[in-house]
């Protein structure tokens, strides 16, 4: 099922952020990576795409119209994971899992939560952080957490804010990889905000290029990411070459 973003307007205060942004339909078993400058609007966009701010226009997947739903049935498809986790919390790791489990209406037993949360913790290779609390993990560890938090429900939409900003290289690697099998596996869509723009064109199908609350492009990586974008959206001199099986390099030579 595809997910359809039309005509989303989102302000804050008197201050419009997102004006009237439509998406290419996102594909299911896809991930797509949403990239821009620091305050482009990214966050803003997942987070209405995920019904935690509130927008006009329409969000739909599939026939389901999610705009429409509440808030707590929208969450039973879509589940966001924010740029900054909290870190206050004096749970556990597998007890902040299994709340997320249970943040959605179709409440599962008390042990089978158990099951799944731990699962989840397994998928994302941290079964050994379940007993420790939340808040004395490491900034990298409390990613993975959130990651594991994110996938417990299984949405058929995951959005990933940043969620290898805080990770080692084999980390960051291993989260693409369960990126793109979550999409794979879940027929889900996945979108992946990123600012490192060689691994954004690695681990996406496709790519939305937004600046100041607009899309600049969107595409495959090789279209989305041309000399000209980063000129024109990050202002700095760059390269972009070809390398093999069609990913590309790109190197930033200089600022504008
Ligand atoms: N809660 C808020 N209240 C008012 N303005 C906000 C709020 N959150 C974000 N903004 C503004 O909305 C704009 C877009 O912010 P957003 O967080 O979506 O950017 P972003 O693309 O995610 O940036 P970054 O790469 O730094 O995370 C910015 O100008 C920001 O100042
Ligand atoms: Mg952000």
């Amino acid at each position: 099922m595809n997910l359809t973003v039309e005509a989303l307007t989102v302000r804050y205060g008197d201050r419009t952020i997102l004006r009237d942004l439509s998406l290419q339909p996102l594909h299911a078993g896809h991930v797509t990576s949403l990239v821009g400058p620091n305050g482009a609007g990214k966050s803003t966009l997942l987070r209405a795409v995920a019904g935690l701010l509130p927008a006009t226009g329409q969000v739909r997947l599939g026939d389901v119209v999610l705009s429409g739903l509440s808030v707590a049935e929208r969450a039973r498809h879509v589940a966001y994971m924010p740029q900054t986790l909290p870190h206050d919390v004096a749970l556990t790791v597998l007890e902040t899992v299994i709340a997320a489990l249970e943040a959605s209406p179709s409440a599962v037993g008390a042990q089978r939560a158990e099951q799944r949360a731990l699962a989840a913790l397994e998928r994302v290779g941290a079964q050994y952080l379940a007993l420790k609390r939340l808040d004395r993990l490491s900034g990298g560890q409390r990613q993975i957490a959130g990651l594991a938090q994110a996938i417990v429900r299984e949405p058929r939409v995951l959005l990933l804010d940043e969620p290898t900003s805080a990770l080692d290289l084999r980390h960051q690697l291993e989260v693409f990889r369960l990126a793109q099998a979550y999409a794979r596996d879940n027929a889900a869509v996945v979108v992946i905000v990123l600012h490192d723009l060689q691994a954004a064109a690695r681990v996406s199908d496709h790519m939305v290029v937004l600046t100041q609350g607009r899309v600049r492009v969107e595409g495959a990586p090789n279209v989305a990411i041309t000399p000209t974008t980063l000129a024109d959206v990050w202002q700095v001199r760059a390269r972009v070459e070809p390398c093999q099986q069609g990913q590309i390099q790109v190197m930033v030579d200089d600022v504008l």
